[in-house]
């Protein structure tokens, strides 16, 4: 029999999604709980007296009071973006041109590729990230990175090529056809392969001709099962770059929708400038929202309406959006979704936090399996130390509930408060070896 182990802490995991019950119902808390972990699956979640009766030969790691959870699912980032994390001023359209095309151009070389995606990997772990929807460049070399280290560490990445025809700089650019032909051949090359998903990547509507969207469309039509991501309605002028490009198209989703790029398996990126058109198509489509709230903030885009998309049915998941985003931490983007949220008018529960962070991400991606500690899920699991520094340990110590601690963690975390992240099962900090 394959050898099991047994994860011995306090538990969170979801039993709803906290946007649709009460987060009481919603989120199932075991003070003593445990993770029966098999194979890279999980085979229980139950209180950790009942685990250790029916299990008493699985291996045992005990966490002691730190919280295991599911890992962290970022629904939508620019790996290629890794090292100019950070960087200073402008508009979005000045800072791509400034930091961001400039940095892609190098992803040519696959030396920079691979050193670039293994720090980029060690970043998700070291935050608690298990799974990612990722954006790589027009390089094939820098998707054949990418994977090739996902692999390697049996990570559940999702990622493509970068697609881009033009209002980008020569050396950044596909066309058509090479981008189509391309894309098929990573698809071939690399989908469903381990833990690997491919996604569509047309950058969004301002660097793609009418031909390359169309194409796009066509690959994804002929590969339904596949993502497909891109960026919607993120900066007021580049929705009226938009309306200029696109003079005839009502709005800028249906760009997209004239294309074939809206439906279910759709992730669109910040989606924060949204018709009333919009909100609807994307939910009656199936398409997925990525919140971006730090980048949203940091690129000065706007306050993106997550409460208000959710009740309007729309799939919401959270994202890091580095290096537009200004942190790797999800805890960090969970606490800039509370303060924008709150800028709204709308306070996001610690409940619903973790769930767009984790399920939420997961269901945008159409990955079942990840994103939740279930029974049959993947054993991409972390463990939150709620007195991993001084100001963390002074005020969990004072908790009222769990609520008030996963709170605490989100305000006050960071990568220092994910004591182990578990990839299908294997330890990768080795905390409590
Ligand atoms: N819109 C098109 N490309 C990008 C990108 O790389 N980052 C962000 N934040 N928005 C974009
Ligand atoms: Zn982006």
């Amino acid at each position: 029999m394959e050898s099991e182990t047994l994860l011995l802490g306090q538990t969170i995991s979801f039993n709803a999604d906290p946007f649709d019950a009460p987060p009481d119902d919603a989120l199932v808390w075991r003070r003593r709980g445990g993770v029966l972990v098999r194979a890279g699956r999980i085979e229980a979640v139950a209180e950790a007296a009942a685990l250790i009766d029916a299990h008493p030969h699985a291996a045992r790691v005990n966490c002691g009071d730190h919280i295991l959870a599911a890992g962290f699912v970022d629904c939508h980032n620019h790996y290629s973006q890794t090292r100019i994390v950070a960087s200073w001023g402008e508009r979005l359209i000045d800072w791509l041109n400034r930091y961001t095309f400039p940095e892609e151009m190098r992803f040519a070389d696959p030396a920079h590729a691979a050193a670039v995606a293994s720090d980029y990997l060690d970043l998700l772990t070291a935050n608690g990230t298990t799974a990612a929807a990722t954006y790589c460049t027009i390089h094939p070399e820098s998707v054949d990175a990418l994977f090739s280290a996902a692999e390697a560490r049996g990570m559940a990445i999702t990622a493509g090529k970068v697609m881009m025809d033009r209002n980008a700089p020569a050396g950044l650019c596909d066309d058509a056809q090479s981008g189509f032909d391309q894309s098929k051949a990573l698809i071939d090359r690399w989908s469903g392969r381990g833990r690997l998903a491919y996604a569509v990547t047309p950058r969004f509507a301002p660097t793609s001709s009418e031909t390359q969207l169309a194409a796009a469309g066509a690959l994804w039509a002929e590969h339904p099962d596949l993502s497909m991501q891109t960026h919607l309605s993120e900066q007021v002028e580049e929705i009226d770059w938009v309306r200029q490009l696109f003079p005839d198209d009502e709005d800028y989703l249906a760009v997209y929708q004239r294309h074939g790029l809206c439906g279910p398996g759709a992730i669109m990126g910040h989606s924060i400038h949204l018709t009333a058109r919009e909100t609807a198509a994307l939910a009656e489509t199936g398409a997925a929202v990525a919140h971006c709230p730090t980048s949203n903030t940091f690129i000065g885009s706007g306050l993106c309406d997550v409460a208000g998309l959710k009740a309007a049915g729309v799939e919401v998941g959270l994202a890091t959006d580095t290096g537009g985003g200004s942190s790797f931490s999800m805890l960090a983007t969970m606490k800039a979704a509370y303060e924008v949220a709150q800028l709204r008018g709308r306070a996001l529960h610690p409940a619903q936090l973790f769930w767009l962070a984790t399920a939420g991400s997961a269901r945008a991606m159409r990955r079942p399996a990840i994103g939740r500690l279930a029974p049959g899920a993947a054993a991409d699991i972390i463990a939150l130390d709620p007195a991993a520094t001084p100001v963390l340990a002074q005020r969990t110590a004072r908790a009222k509930d769990i609520f008030d601690i996963l709170f605490a963690l989100v305000i006050l975390g960071d990568d220092r408060a994910i004591s182990e992240t578990w990839i299908a099962g294997h330890p990768t900090k080795g905390c409590y070896a």
